[in-house]
């Protein structure tokens, strides 16, 4: 990928325009250094003045053993990575976020606003991870810091985890088994079924309830599903009207929506009476999708023969004897019940999701930092625009965070009027809002006027200048 250079500017920077050697807070016109040569200057070639830093001065910190897939692309690019195995306590977060333009996390590192507040440099975080509820969202946005994750790299995982609880329940392996390590040979056919010929029932046909589509189908099923959008059917699949169309047609049912007030609840005591008598119930979206008691209910009364459950209401913070009444007052009641498989939220955990997450991640942080583009960020507005390359030696990208107040745009424009504007594109997601802009023919000079104009502004939270 081309990198531009990168000029950043914060608010309230009392040292900008001084010699430094931090991308995010200030540029300067020093003798080409020799990072800078390092990172690709042809010999002969006038170099360009300003140049703040190359990608070698960018320092990146990467906790809780983020995947090597990710740490291979960061490096690649010739960033600092300080990579950690494990999150660390909140002082020594604090002492180390202060110097770092980008942080990379899982789950367990909490970035609250007390530590977001002491990282003046910090440009953008990689949640290596899909949630992003660790993150202060609202602050980072507020101080122009992108936040990144990954929220569907393990949809594939997912999805096979389903056909195997689909053929695990129909044939009752999860009891065989245990029976076995008991020592107890207990050969039954009755009530144990193929999965070809029936019905799977798929609600929520997004990333993952689509892939299991194309899989159940595979194995002969017929696929039904609900969708509160109407969707395009993959094959032959099929998309039915309501819920209750679906409750009393399919054989599986299988919940892949998210968490939201809808959702809440959205298979309970009515709903599970809707099923078909003998017919089965998997959940690896979320917890609360399913009232539980009401499916303890069901399955004693015969109406749910099997149910495979991945996600619950209330799910511990690490591994250990956890699942109990203490956790979820009905947990011992579930543990007893037949047929029924129970898993620690392993759906999306597989190496190769891992992997996946490593290289999404690590390359939004990389779009992100060498040419400001904001695709797949949660808490910015997503701008793109195509990369700026070293064939275009006087151009600029200008990046402007601001608050999305009235007038802004006219007062850019009178700054960057007087240049030639190539492209512009500006987005608002709540308070916070995105300009891009790419410059031709701009010097040294007016890229130093352009900066210093947009940073005297009131609206700004960040400028940032790649060139
Ligand atoms: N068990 C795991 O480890 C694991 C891993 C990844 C994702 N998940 C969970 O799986 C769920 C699905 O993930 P995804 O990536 O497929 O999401 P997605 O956003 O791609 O798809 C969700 C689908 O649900 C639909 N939907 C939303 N509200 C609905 C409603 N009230 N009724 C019917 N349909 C509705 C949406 O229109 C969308 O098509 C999420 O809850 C996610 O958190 C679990």
């Amino acid at each position: 990928m081309a990198s531009a250079k990168d000029i950043a500017q914060r608010p309230g920077n009392a040292t900008a325009h001084s010699l430094s050697v931090s991308p995010s807070t200030t540029f300067h016109s020093p003798p080409v250094s020799r990072s800078f040569l390092a990172g690709g200057v042809v010999p002969g070639r006038t170099p360009k003045q300003l140049k703040p830093f190359n990608t070698g001065d960018i320092k990146i910190l990467l906790l809780e053993n983020v995947n090597k897939s990710g740490r291979d692309i960061l490096e690649a690019q010739g960033y600092q990575v300080e990579f950690l195995k494990t999150s660390l306590p909140e002082d020594q977060l604090i002492e180390k976020i202060r110097d770092v333009h980008v942080i990379g996390i899982r789950s367990k590192t909490k970035l609250t606003e007390k530590v977001l507040r002491e990282a003046k440099h910090l440009l953008v975080i990689g949640c290596f991870c899909i949630g992003t509820n660790q993150v202060d969202l609202e602050y980072a946005a507020k101080n122009g810091i992108a936040v990144f994750n990954s929220p569907f790299a393990n949809s594939r995982s997912v999805a096979e985890l389903v056909i195997a609880e689909i053929i695990t329940l129909a044939r009752q392996l999860g009891d065989r088994s245990l029976e076995m390590h008991r020592g107890t040979w207990n050969k039954v056919s009755a009530k144990c079924w193929e999965i070809r010929g029936k019905t799977l029932g798929i609600v929520g046909y997004g990333h993952i309830g689509s892939q299991l589509s194309v899989l159940a189908e595979a194995m002969g099923m017929s696929v039904i599903y609900y969708d509160i959008l109407t969707l395009m059917a993959i094959g032959t699949a099929r998309q039915v009207p309501t819920l209750e169309d679906l409750l009393r047609e399919a054989d599986f049912v299988t919940l892949h929506v998210p968490e939201t007030p809808e959702t809440k609840n959205m298979i309970s005591a009515p709903q599970l009476a809707a099923m078909k008598t003998g017919s089965y119930l998997i959940n690896a979206s979320r917890g609360t999708v399913i009232d539980i008691p009401s499916l303890i209910h069901a399955m004693r009364t015969g109406k749910i023969a099997g149910a495979a459950l991945d996600v619950y209401p209330n799910e511990p913070g690490a591994n250990g004897d956890y699942f109990n009444a203490s956790l979820n007052q009905w947990a011992e009641d579930l543990r007893g019940l037949p047929n029924i498989i129970l898993t620690p939220h392993i759906g999306g955990s597989t190496e190769e999701a891992q992997r996946a997450i490593g290289v999404e991640v690590s390359e939004a942080l990389v779009r992100y930092i060498n040419q400001g583009i904001t695709l797949g960020s949660v808490n910015l507005p997503e701008v793109t625009m195509r990369s700026l390359t070293l064939d275009e030696p006087d151009h600029a990208r200008v990046i402007y965070i601001h608050r999305n107040v009235p007038g802004v745009l006219r007062k850019v424009n009178e700054i960057l009027g007087n240049h030639n504007v190539d492209k512009q594109i500006s987005d608002s997601k709540g308070d916070i809002a995105y300009l891009m802009a790419d410059v031709s023919d701009v010097k040294v000079d007016d890229i130093k006027d352009i900066s210093e104009g947009l940073e005297a502004l009131s609206s700004r939270i960040l400028t940032r200048v790649l060139y």
